[in-house]
């Protein structure tokens, strides 16, 4: 096994997505460039897995010896039953992305809001301690971003969401970790925004095909603040085009999905991931 190629023998060990749907993720290409890449005798295939074929599933990697496991939508919060233990995080998030098969006791890991907070540092902005952030959504991803964002010390965080009340459950949630922690309706989101330092997008208004749509109207905006979507398809969506042209720095959400697998290489095989290798093949598979 190398670089150069694949090759598959009896030492090989599986790792795998599932989701309902799953043909469209990148996640195996992603993954299976990253073995290669650090010369790891692993395979990683994409599961097409329903919700009344989760245990069944969970049942066979145990008895398969699979490695590790990827969980998209609709499985994260439902695969929880099924698993040994869950890590604290994903319990206080409430949904498991990533499986680990430690010797057959299988754990459940959450590297969706790490994995979004290490691109934005990383991309956009290195110091979060101290910031006014904003986020837009209160669904299963603002739950995890939310969650990994107050682990760096922001001055305050501020969740608006179409639903208030979904807004408010959240922020209920995690208000005893993190005090400085408010919930608001749609209507407070321009003078939230004049104030903010980060804005950032967690629902699917701008997503592909909806890409005229965008949740904020760039003039809120403070010029120099950063503009954050989760989306990546496409990758520059209405809000940040409109916000770069306010003069925002920028920050899209391909970082995030490559950071989440790349926490979730680590906890499988010990090493660090390979993020530039893994970043080209994800980017030209989009192009
Ligand atoms: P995810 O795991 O991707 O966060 P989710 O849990 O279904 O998915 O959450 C979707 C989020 O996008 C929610 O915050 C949702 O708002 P509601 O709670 O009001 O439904 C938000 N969302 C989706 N479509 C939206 C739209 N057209 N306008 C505003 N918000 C929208």
């Amino acid at each position: 096994l190398g670089a150069s190629g694949l090759s598959i023998d009896s030492h090989t060990i599986l790792y795998g997505v599932i989701g309902d749907p799953v043909r469209h993720s990148r996640s195996p290409l992603m993954l299976n460039r990253a073995f290669q890449e650090k010369d790891i005798n692993g395979i990683y295939a994409a599961f097409h897995v329903t919700a009344e074929g989760l245990g069944d599933f969970v049942r066979g990697v145990r008895a398969m010896g699979v490695g590790g496991v990827n969980v998209t939508i609709p499985h994260k919060l439902g695969v929880m039953e099924w698993l040994d233990e869950i890590d604290p995080a994903a319990r206080a998030i409430g949904a498991v992305n990533t499986i680990v098969n430690r010797g057959g006791r299988l754990v459940g890991y959450n590297t969706d809001g790490i994995g979004y907070v290490r691109s934005l540092k990383e991309e956009a902005e290195p110091e979060l301690s101290g910031k006014r952030i904003v986020v837009i959504g209160a669904g299963g991803a603002a739950r995890g971003i939310v969650y990994a964002l107050i682990g760096e010390g922001p001055a305050s965080i501020a969740i608006v969401n179409r639903t208030a009340d979904r807004a408010h459950s959240l922020a209920d949630d995690f208000r005893e970790k993190f005090p400085a922690l408010q919930a608001d309706s749609y209507d407070a989101l321009p003078g939230l925004c004049s104030e903010a330092d980060i804005v950032i997008n967690t629902t699917s208004v701008g997503m592909y095909p909806n890409t005229e749509q965008s949740p904020v109207d760039a003039a809120w905006l403070k010029s120099g603040a950063v503009a954050s979507d989760l989306i990546y398809n496409p990758m520059k969506t209405l809000f940040l085009t409109e916000a770069e042209a306010r003069g925002c720095r920028i920050h899209g959400g391909l970082g995030m999905f490559i950071y989440q697998g790349a926490y979730a290489f680590e906890y499988w095989t010990g090493e660090d991931a390979p993020v530039a290798a893994m970043r080209e093949t994800v980017l030209t598979s989009l192009q």
